[in-house]
């Protein structure tokens, strides 16, 4: 079946599960979404509901595209009618702002300090927070779609990055979100600071991984930790994959360790294209597309509804 992977997880058309919905032989967009759409609506109505999706932690490798993902899947989400907040850990990159085509914000946390303690944070970073509790200087919006960003390190000396997850972890910690509100972390690279950092509050965690060896014992490790701190919905997004062959030997690999992924995405022009400019991808270009795919499909197998 190629480099797909089933989402009811049968090994082949015609084997066990498959419910002949023809999304791994598809040849055309058409043909694609007619099928993609047949499984949403099987999916919606056999797949047992578990807890919402609301707070979700993408994770990874450094570079292997988890600003793409995050920035695609909130824009994803927003169009589908929720209302998004992206938390912006990484204390270095400045991609994730332009990537989802809003302005840059101001950081929450002013001078990155090791000696940082929660109880120092500030007032309105209560528990049971609300989304509009966020003071307004520190969010960059456009309709339902909002970034905050939890601190940057202008410069080599500046501070420590552990007190921005710190503060990252609260905030994703004390939001009580509503039914239709949803947030996403883009995390820091690697897992030396898995656990501290805003996984804590996630009940989701997708990690991207690219096809190298590193990058998915980074994703395996990260699935390990994220069981470890009880959050059981874990999937990984194949990225920059140079074709049909390699997705096919990739997603045997994860198949192997037990690891659940939403697809993959190739090395897509349009993606270095739009990251050279600093703008956000377009929303009919098959990156964006695939990527919204992959975020419908999981949304159905979760049973979340489409606000919109
Ligand atoms: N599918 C893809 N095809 C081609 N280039 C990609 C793809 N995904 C990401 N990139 C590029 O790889 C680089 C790292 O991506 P980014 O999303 O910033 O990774 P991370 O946030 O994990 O560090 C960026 O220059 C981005 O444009
Ligand atoms: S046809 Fe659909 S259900 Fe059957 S194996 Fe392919 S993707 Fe799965
Ligand atoms: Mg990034």
């Amino acid at each position: 079946m190629g480099g797909f992977h089933c989402p009811l997880g049968a090994m082949a058309p015609g084997t066990e599960g498959c419910i002949h919905c023809g999304l791994c032989t598809a040849g055309t967009r058409e043909a694609y979404a007619k099928a993609a759409e047949k499984l949403r609506a099987y999916i919606r109505e056999n797949v047992p509901r578990p807890r919402r999706v609301e707070k979700i932690a993408v994770c990874g490798k450094g570079g292997v595209g988890k600003s793409t993902v995050t920035a695609a899947f909130a824009r994803a989400f927003s169009s589908l009618g929720y209302r998004v907040l992206v938390l912006d850990t990484d204390e270095s990159n400045p991609t994730l702002a332009r990537a989802l085509g809003l302005p840059p914000c101001e950081s929450m946390l002013k001078r990155p300090d090791s000696r940082f303690e929660p109880a120092e944070s500030p007032s309105w970073l209560r528990e049971d927070l609300d989304i509009s509790d966020i003071p307004a200087d520190y969010l960059s919006a456009a309709g339902n779609l909002m970034l905050v960003t939890a601190g940057k390190l202008e410069d080599p000396f500046a501070g420590c990055a552990c007190s921005i997850g710190a503060l990252a972890q609260l905030l994703m910690l004390n939001l009580e979100l509503q039914e239709g509100e949803v947030v996403i972390a883009d995390t820091e690279a690697g897992v030396e600071s898995f656990g501290r950092g805003v996984e804590r509050g996630a009940d989701t965690v997708i990690a991207v991984a690219e096809p190298s060896l590193d990058s998915l014992e980074v994703a395996e490790k990260v699935k390990y930790m994220a069981e470890g701190l009880g959050i059981s919905r874990f999937r990984t997004i194949l990225n920059k994959v140079p074709d049909e062959e390699t997705a096919e030997l990739l997603t045997e690999y994860l198949e192997g360790k037990d690891i659940r992924y939403l697809g993959w995405l190739g090395q897509e022009k349009e993606v270095v294209r739009h990251g050279l400019a600093g703008t956000p991808l377009d929303k009919t270009e098959d990156a964006y597309l695939k990527l919204e795919n992959m975020l419908k499909l999981f949304l159905d197998e979760n049973e979340m509804d489409y606000p919109l």
